[in-house]
């Protein structure tokens, strides 16, 4: 037992210039039923010991053993506060590779969640240092990046991007879904931005990988060709085979296109690190279907002095890897909407769009320093309709993309009224009036007859 108790920071410890020499974890722990509460601090130390160089007993120290080394490289607990259960764990940064995702998470994220001691642990953080940061490519586009490739004015530079993923999630043939593409994108003014597939739509015998991105992507050349706004087809190549994902990619780039889709949780860090790195320069937009089975945590209160009921990773340190990784835009829920985020979104969106993001304590984000990586868009999407444009412009600022799907798809006159009702929804918070304001002042419009089916707030699904 006091093996593990080596793996404690004397009282008061601090890390010493923590970006050049360590990797930081955050985590809160409920000890299993049975265990004494004064085992907290074991508990926590057997995490530090586990996640680094330690195991559950003495081992052989002799000569050729490694153990010199492997002392130098011992993680240590500091911060622990005991009413919370909450403590920090500090790597040095040399205990891992520097650009190898895979091999960092399975230490602080690793064998710790099978311990028999705990029975619920929640990894709300990792910090990472300057090297490993400087070693991941992060997004080749960011948010500025993409306002380039699509040669945007400086008014829409003002703006958020706006977009439709189709609906049904699957049904359409490639063909239908090239009509909608055109449906979408030559409605109201003509500056609705991207259609998106959604994430159940691949490669279907009804709707073929090949055919769907020759001819949604042959409308974009079209309409461009006739001086229309630039376009984002945002085109799922998601796959478990990794050589598939990247003939979708090129495929893409072969037809005119700018953005490829990846389910970024599916498909796992080593496939967006690869696909980052090899694919030709196309966007990379993540979906994150699945991150719920990871991020979602059941206990009530559990930010605060609530108790975990599982084992879970924050969406929080999720975000953060994917900017590491290199995503341009990352689906990052939306206020109030139809998934489960505990708030989390603002943060998600404060993480992907500053230089330095700070710690936040309520969320028990440590805070990251980017160095210089491009900054991504937060994507609110879930239950979203023109109605709520001014509280998710208000929550994510301009520099995101908001999708609407059932509420565009939805609306009850029709597609392009759809698409107008969200155009009037931009143009009017962009310029500084409530969605409200503009439905009283326009009683006729596309935004009105939205307003009375959705009225002016997200919907949740039950
Ligand atoms: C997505 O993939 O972003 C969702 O399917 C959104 O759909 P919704 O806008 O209809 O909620
Ligand atoms: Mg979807």
């Amino acid at each position: 037992m006091a093996v593990q108790l080596d793996y404690l920071a004397p009282p008061n410890w601090q890390p010493e210039d923590p970006d050049e020499n360590y990797v930081l974890a955050q985590y809160k722990l409920e000890l299993a039923d049975g265990i004494d509460k004064s085992m907290f601090v074991q508990a926590a130390a057997s995490i530090a010991a586990e996640s680094s160089t330690g195991t559950w007993t003495k081992v052989d120290a002799g000569p050729d053993s490694g153990i010199k080394v492997a002392e130098g490289y011992k993680a240590v607990v500091y911060d622990l506060d005991e009413t919370n259960r909450l403590f920090k764990v500090a790597y040095k940064k040399d205990l891992f590779e520097k650009d190898n995702l895979s091999g960092l998470l399975a230490g602080p994220a690793g064998n710790i969640a099978g311990m028999k001691m705990v029975k619920a642990l929640r990894l709300f953080d990792i910090r990472f240092p300057k090297a490993m940061v400087e070693a991941f490519p992060g997004p080749r586009y960011g948010i500025s990046g993409v306002r380039d490739l699509l040669s945007q004015t400086d008014k829409q530079r003002r703006m958020p991007i706006l977009g439709t993923v189709a609906k049904p999630k699957v049904g359409r043939t490639a063909g239908e879904q090239a009509i909608l593409a055109k449906r979408l994108w030559t409605a109201g003014d003509g500056t609705y931005d991207f259609i998106k597939d959604d994430e159940n739509l691949t490669s279907l015998p009804f709707n073929k990988f090949e055919d769907r991105v020759r001819l949604v992507h042959q409308v974009q050349k079209e309409l461009e060709e006739k001086g229309s706004p630039k376009k984002l087809y945002l085109c799922n190549i998601t796959h478990s085979n990794l050589d598939v994902m990247l003939k979708r990619a090129n495929l893409i780039k072969e037809n005119g296109g700018r953005c490829l889709m990846i389910d970024v949780v599916v498909t796992g860090f080593s496939a967006l690190h690869t696909v980052r790195l090899k694919t030709p320069q196309l966007l990379i937009h993540a979906h994150r279907a699945m991150h719920g089975f990871l991020t979602r945590e059941s206990g009530k209160d559990f930010m605060a002095s609530g108790t975990l009921q599982g084992f879970s990773i924050s969406m929080i340190l999720l975000a953060k890897i994917y900017r590491l990784l290199g995503v341009d835009s990352l689906h990052s829920g939306s206020p109030k909407a139809k998934m489960e985020d505990y708030g989390e979104s603002g943060e998600i969106m404060r993480l992907l769009t500053t230089e330095i993001t700070q710690p936040n304590p309520h969320y028990h984000s440590l805070g990251q320093n980017w160095f210089g990586k491009k900054k991504v868009w937060p994507v609110a999407s879930g239950g979203l309709h023109p109605g709520v444009m001014d509280k998710v412009i208000e929550a994510f600022g301009k520099d995101c993309y908001i999708q609407l799907g059932g509420g565009v798809l939805g609306h009850p006159q029709g597609i392009e009224r759809g698409v107008e009702a969200a155009i009037e929804a931009r143009k009017a918070v962009t310029e500084g009036m409530t969605i409200k304001d503009y439905v009283q002042k326009y009683p006729e419009s596309a935004l009105s007859s939205a307003v009375k089916l959705w009225g002016t707030e997200p919907k949740i699904v039950y």
